[in-house]
């Protein structure tokens, strides 16, 4: 693609486009974040480092948990522990009393480490092992997510041999295609996830599970995709869900008092419009709401699983601009300390951003640029065709939303350690995660004894090898 001449405007990051909540931008243009000057954070831990704003994460709670008591009282809101986990965000979302969803024995001990109640632990996933259920069944999580047959026979099992009657919900597969990425829809037929609805699997699955000794239906669930925009796919969603419900109920005489939706309110990255809490609570009581009385079914208690609206904006990631290339004609490349390694969503499936020079917010935009990562693929992208001021080695780039599915899906790859995790507010900055040393990287390695160098026996015995030959 040919570079653009530098742009003629004046615009800044500070005025181009609302600042992400939580941040401001000071006299000397350096973007403040749960007031702390990034630049200092940047200084003094070194980059790439992801700051979360705690405030914002506790507004972003506060929000979902005000939002459905006010449409549907007695609602769950539960916190998608996938987006970003670790035991201070748990401890976060503990306090404001939302409940949390796993997806493995991983994040299942950071939450528990962290205090969070066993009671209020929803475990997802389609594939749990039989560990998995065992540590589950044993810290005493308030419900299980059944994705498949054999994942019920495991849980079955276990949960009679322990005397209980396990709280489950079954996961179904609704057949709604969300209106967003192929890589994040969940809800179509053609998905690894949950019990067929149109084949009738699903509703042949709850006549097994009311059958099952220690199993307790007590919900469906459903999650169609994420970073959804609008609530289309909310009426379809809900009628197919009820009609579900209500075919359960006849067939197995067992009421079904519990509807999760699962998450996907979507978030600004660049110039979208969020789906804020109370749209997506408004449209799913109304739906629920209209269903049930045409059903004339008492309305279930509702439940959600918001992961990326909850944690997404309350990140940044800071990185330092470290070489630039420039190819006659061309839009010129900037790369920086990090990339795929702890942000993989440009180069999975071509997420956008919004990237600013957190040192010279009050500078022009005036140029275009590629931000690319450090690492070994060409298709380290982190933002293309950014409008930046003229980048200059040392510059500090920061990234917004980046507090979800970033660091959780972060690698070595190339063996480069992963980074900083702070948590800032009202001033002050404590470390969530520390940064990776070379030391972790070998923590898990182990070096055969056999092949510990010894030079002078090794080259004896490649000449007698050679010899032998
Ligand atoms: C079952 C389930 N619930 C909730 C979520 C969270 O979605 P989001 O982060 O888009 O809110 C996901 C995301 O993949 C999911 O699979």
């Amino acid at each position: 693609m040919l570079a653009q001449e530098p742009s003629p405007s004046r615009e800044t990051a500070a005025a181009r486009r609302p600042l992400p909540p939580g941040t401001d931008v000071d006299g000397r243009g350096h973007l403040i974040d749960g007031g702390c000057d990034v630049t200092d954070l940047a200084r003094r831990y070194g980059t790439p480092l992801y700051v979360f704003n705690e405030t914002v994460l506790r507004a972003n709670c506060r929000a979902y948990r005000d939002a459905f008591a006010a449409y549907a009282p007695g609602a769950m809101v539960a916190y998608a522990a996938k987006a970003c986990l670790t035991r201070a965000i748990a401890a976060v979302v503990a306090a404001e009393g939302l409940h949390i969803d796993v997806v493995s024995g991983g994040e299942l001990h950071v939450a528990l480490s962290a205090g969070f109640p066993a009671e209020r632990v929803v475990f997802h996933g389609n594939n749990k092992t039989a560990a998995e259920i065992t540590q589950a069944l044993d810290a005493g999580i308030g419900r299980f997510v059944v994705d498949n047959l054999d994942e019920m026979d495991r849980l079955a099992e276990a949960a009679t041999r322990r005397g209980l009657r396990q709280r489950v919900l079954l996961r179904v597969a609704p057949g709604i295609e969300a209106h967003t990425h192929e890589y994040i829809q969940t809800g179509s037929q053609d998905s690894k996830f949950g019990f067929d609805l149109e084949s009738g699997q699903a509703l042949r699955a709850a006549q097994r599970c009311a059958a099952t000794g220690g199993l307790r239906l007590v919900g469906l669930h459903a999650h169609i995709g994420s970073q959804l925009l609008d609530t289309r796919a909310v009426p379809p969603l809900v009628e197919r869900m009820l009609d579900l419900a209500r075919a359960v109920e006849s067939a197995c005489g067992v009421r079904l008092g519990e509807l999760n939706l699962g998450g996907g309110a979507g978030i600004r990255y660049v110039d979208e419009e969020a789906l804020a809490p109370r749209t997506l609570a408004a449209a799913l009581t109304a739906a629920v709401a209209a269903g049930c009385a045409r059903r004339g079914m008492e309305p279930p208690v509702l439940a959600v699983e918001p992961g990326r609206s909850v944690v997404g904006e309350a990140g940044i990631a800071l990185y330092t601009v470290g070489s630039r290339k420039r190819v006659p004609g061309l839009v010129p490349y900037v790369a920086v300390d990090g990339g795929m390694g702890d942000n993989i969503r440009p180069a999975l499936y071509g997420a956008a951003y919004t990237v600013v020079a957190a040192g010279r917010m009050h500078e022009p935009c005036a140029q275009q640029v590629h931000v690319v990562g450090r690492y070994c693929e060409s298709g380290d992208f982190l933002a293309r065709d950014a409008m930046l001021p003229a980048p200059e080695v040392g510059d500090l780039l920061a990234f917004y939303a980046a507090g979800a599915y970033q660091v959780p899906m972060a690698s070595n790859y190339n063996l480069v350690p992963r980074p900083c995790l702070l948590l800032v507010a009202n001033g002050r900055a404590d470390v969530m995660v520390e940064r990776e040393t070379y030391a972790d990287l070998c923590a898990r390695d182990r070096l055969p004894e056999r092949l510990l160098a010894r030079p002078a026996a090794a080259a004896a015995g490649m000449g007698s090898l050679g010899s032998a030959g």
